[in-house]
């Protein structure tokens, strides 16, 4: 079994901690010996193992001469668990705890740097340790799995992904404000798959007030994510499913700061709904900026799905904080509708947003269409 071969196998055991690890990164990893496997694990929730212990621990084998492969550098502090360079480096350890070369993980080969620098230096622990270390094998797709935690350890923010279901000429809804349903079943159930990957799903009060959505991931299996609202005056009527349903302390409703102490709001709060408040900019609507920052430290949310309407996806555009866009462009025109960036305008071209494909496929029977900004560092699958 080749390294790229074993990395595979890490990076499909990483994505079961998939709305369960967050605001961890997600890690898979595999310990091969004389060319198999004999030992996997995955960091499985919040809080519990990290990876490369689940497989030591799951070592029945002899691990004399193996090759531990693990999609994340392993770690070198004490957090929630000890560190993992400790365990491993022990697995070389004589009985009167000198080193043994010949003993124990023999290489390791490690997908990305861990980019935490609190963690990091795990690299050169290991080596110092008499163990071989490679580092970067299929290190774009490690970078992509964990491009929400990379962007959140990094920047303190979470990672943005807009998504919207539009007409081939950008509509997102009639000019009525109906939009259920533009594109089909299958692009759909890809937009459920999305909101149970993120730590939260973000709407603004006209969505709301339109399609009084749920914002879970109910045709996959999924954890509910934190439901983010934007409604600056608290005008939402309290019937609205993210406000009453068995969900609502999933909620969390941003208004301004001015509207922060008031009836409204102690009222949602009594019903177990979050709220907070953000700053509003000169157009009176609160700062996607400051409200990404808030998230990111106080909430320890890792990445977010805008969801619409079209004047919130604007403003994240307009604020370039848009990481990565997801397109379901159905087959349909919709004439004079809600525009996907409604109300955004660009003086020269020079001026437009650009963006590349990232992917493009066939979603049932819409295109699905995957971009990221220009100018983005982020790792890929
Ligand atoms: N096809 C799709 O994928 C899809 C997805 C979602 C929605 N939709 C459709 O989109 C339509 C709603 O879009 P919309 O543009 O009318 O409304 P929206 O973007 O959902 O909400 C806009 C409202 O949010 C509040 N807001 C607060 N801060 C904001 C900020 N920084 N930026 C933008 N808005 C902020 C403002 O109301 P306040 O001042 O009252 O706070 C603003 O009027 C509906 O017809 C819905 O069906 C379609």
């Amino acid at each position: 079994m080749t390294d790229y071969e074993a990395m595979g196998r890490a990076l499909e055991l990483a994505l079961r901690g998939t709305g369960k690890v967050s605001p961890n990164p997600r890690v898979g990893c595999v310990i091969v010996r004389d060319g198999r496997i004999v030992a996997e694990g995955w960091h499985d929730h919040y809080g519990g193992l990290h990876a490369e212990m689940h497989a030591l621990q799951s070592a029945r084998e002899q691990l004399d001469g193996a090759t531990l492969v693990v999609t994340l550098e392993p770690c070198t502090h004490y957090g929630k668990q000890p560190p993992c360079t400790d365990a491993i480096i022990a697995t070389k350890r004589r009985d009167d705890g000198t080193l043994d070369p010949e003993r124990g993980i023999r290489r390791v080969v490690v997908g990305m740097r861990d980019p935490n620098p609190t963690a990091g230096g795990g690299v050169e622990q290991l080596r110092q340790a008499g163990i071989e270390v490679v580092v970067g094998v299929r290190e774009r797709e490690c970078q992509w799995l964990n491009r929400f935690f990379v962007k959140h350890t990094t920047s303190g923010l979470p990672y943005v992904i807009g998504k919207a279901a539009i007409s081939l000429d950008g509509c997102i809804a009639t000019a009525q404000g109906q939009s259920k349903w533009i594109s089909g079943d299958e692009s759909r159930r890809r937009a459920h798959i999305l909101r149970a990957e993120v730590d939260a799903v973000l709407v603004g009060r006209g969505t709301v007030e339109c399609d009084d959505p749920h914002l879970g991931p109910r045709m996959v299996r999924g954890r509910m994510p934190r439901r983010i609202v934007l409604d600056t005056h608290l005008s939402l009527p309290q019937t609205m499913r993210v406000l009453s349903d068995e969900h609502r302390m999933r909620t969390i409703v941003c208004t301004s700061l001015e509207n922060l102490p008031s009836h409204r709001a102690d009222q949602l709060r009594r019903n177990g709904v979050t709220v907070v408040g953000v700053p509003t900019g000169d157009d009176g609507l609160l700062s996607i900026p400051a409200l990404l920052r808030m998230l990111g430290k106080d909430f320890a949310i890792t990445s977010v799905l805008v969801e619409g309407g079209g004047r919130v996806l604007a403003r994240c555009l307009a604020e370039g904080v848009l990481d990565e866009l997801h397109a379901f462009v159905a087959p349909i025109v919709l004439g004079s509708g809600v525009r996907i960036f409604e109300g955004f305008a660009v003086g020269a071209l020079d001026h437009a947003p650009r963006w590349r494909f990232h992917a493009i496929g066939r979603s049932g029977d819409d295109a699905h269409v995957v971009l990221l900004p220009q100018q983005s560092s982020q790792g890929e699958r």
